[in-house]
């Protein structure tokens, strides 16, 4: 057997693999179909607040917020059937993300990838060309309907491709990519907006269609995972890609692990009911809470309104889509943080000094814009030095959220799942996480009408929980082979006794976990 593996300082094991340029380009390809979903969130907010978009489909609140100048600050822009515009499709995704399960696993993670590139260019063509409240929905479901399979599939992938060592940056090229779709779409709208035809908003919804076709072809030329080839009983095949994937042929010790962890998975004719046994608990929970707190960090309040937002404290059209595309850079530029830093510090310090970042944040932006417009929602607009302040405590939240819930709310659910429910519990994140993504998008004009600037101190009250409960259960996961996650939770002071000694499998004598 092959001598490679040691026993890291975390308690790990530690497999011989190295980043390798094959493992690069997969993981980097495989990582495009965050660019579907990025755009998505970042496209509806800027088209959403074009009079031509708005005078077509939702003339109602085109006049409403044309005559409405001197109202509430606060209730602007209302519109149940303008937020069910936004909203349809993360109803979709919820859906088909458990249609994914099935098919990421018995078929593999590539094909999911595929057939949600290909369902998103389908939504994209219908939207581009929508004549009607109709069509635009009909299109919105079947993007949601692809982003639902691509998050189901690409944090999986990317989280088994990668060595262990390098498994949280390379799992994030996700977000990163999620983050450059939010950006681009910010700045097509920035320019589309600009059209003078009135037919801009075509443009920005039609564009979607180029990130469909990068995750569409990419999924075609991508190998399958070797824990999904084994599972699917192609052992040969998974062991020359693992050693292909690590650059070594001294894989023995890992393949071991898969060829266990595909033995146990076996065993489980039905994940979603196996899942609710006690020794899936700790990862039920964190995939359940960690996409809930995700979306209660308020995030895409910003990401979806940030020019209704903006528009809302004062800044005029062309200024409120500048600023969105300020908070798109800022967005991505912070990723990059959580890219140099998730594999040495760790999950963990980043959860507890994004979330504090957040919460002041949060604060301080209330604050601000309670001084302004009080609770009567009625006040000049704001001053130039005064709105610069805003946009910047709202850029420095958005800073602390990219490299912490934004990345690692799909990262660490992706690596706590043993093999055999580990596509069952990506579908509950992908879906928890699709589910509170439409709540907040649904109800968000109505809570800043009602709670106004305390809307801010409701989604800090929140970050403050998530910080807390982070620093009690979220056990350390950095360098965590990822069928050996069960040793980590056993290690655990509260998780441990869900646990028992029957439960692991893995991990033999070589690692010191759970001694
Ligand atoms: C979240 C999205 C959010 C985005 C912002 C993602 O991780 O799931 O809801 O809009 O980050 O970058």
């Amino acid at each position: 057997m092959a001598g490679g593996v040691v026993v890291s300082a975390s308690g790990g094991k530690e497999y011989p693999g190295k980043m390798t340029l094959f493992v690069f380009l997969t993981c980097f390809v495989a990582s495009s179909g965050g660019l579907i979903f990025g755009y998505d969130l970042g496209i509806s907010g800027g088209v959403t607040s074009m009079d031509s978009f708005l005078l077509k489909f939702f003339p109602s609140v085109y006049h409403k917020e044309k005559e409405d100048v001197s109202t509430n600050q606060y209730c602007k822009f209302d519109s149940e059937l303008l937020t069910l515009f936004t909203s349809s499709l993360y109803l979709a995704a919820l859906v088909a993300s458990f249609c994914a399960a099935t098919v990421t696993r018995v078929f593999g993670r590539k094909w999911s990838m595929f057939g949600g590139g290909i369902t998103f260019l389908v939504g994209a063509v219908i939207n581009g060309a929508a004549e009607s409240v109709f069509m635009l929905i009909l299109g919105r479901i079947l993007l949601g309907i692809g982003v639902g399979f691509a998050n189901q599939s690409v944090p999986l992938y990317l989280s088994e491709m990668a060595p262990p060592k390098l498994r949280g940056m390379l799992n994030i090229g996700f977000q990163l990519m999620i983050t450059i779709g939010i950006l681009a779409a910010n700045l097509i709208n920035y320019a589309t907006a600009k059209i003078a035809g009135g037919w801009g908003w075509r443009v920005s919804l039609g564009l979607a269609a180029v990130p469909a076709v990068v995750i569409a072809l990419g999924a075609l030329l991508l190998p399958d995972t070797p824990n999904s080839l084994i599972e699917r009983g192609h052992a040969e095949q998974a062991r020359s890609m693992l050693s292909k994937i690590r650059g070594t042929d001294d894989v023995q010790e890992e393949y071991d692990d898969l060829v266990a962890a595909s033995e146990e998975s076996k065993t489980i004719k039905h994940p979603w009911k196996n899942i609710l046994e006690k020794k899936y608990r700790p990862a039920l929970t964190m995939a359940i809470l960690i996409p809930f707190f995700q979306q209660l960090t308020g995030i895409n309040v910003i990401m979806f309104y940030a020019p209704v937002l903006f528009k809302t404290i004062g800044f005029e059209d062309d200024a409120a889509l500048m600023s969105a595309v300020i908070t798109g850079l800022v967005n991505m530029f912070a990723t990059f943080v959580s890219i140099a830093t998730v594999d040495r510090v760790g999950r963990r310090a980043l959860f507890l000094q994004g979330g504090t970042q957040m919460l002041i944040c949060q604060i301080v932006v209330g604050t601000l814009i309670g001084f302004q417009f009080g609770t009567s929602g009625v006040g000049a607009n704001l001053s130039r030095g005064y709105a610069s302040c805003v946009v910047l405590f709202i850029c420095v939240y958005v800073a602390g959220f990219a490299w912490s819930w934004g990345p690692l709310g799909w990262l660490v659910p992706s690596e706590i799942f043993p093999l055999e429910i580990r596509s069952a519990g990506q579908s509950i994140n992908v879906s928890v996480n699709m589910f509170f993504t439409f709540i907040i998008g649904q109800a968000f004009l109505t809570l800043l009408c009602r709670l106004k600037f305390g809307l801010f101190y409701f989604f800090g009250g929140w970050v403050l929980v998530m910080t807390i409960f982070i620093g009690l259960f979220l056990p350390e996961t950095k360098n965590v082979p990822i069928e050996e996650m069960v040793l980590a939770w056993k290690k655990h002071w509260f998780w441990g006794k869900f646990i028992s000694d029957d439960d692991i499998h893995v991990g033999k004598k070589t690692s010191t976990f759970g001694a």
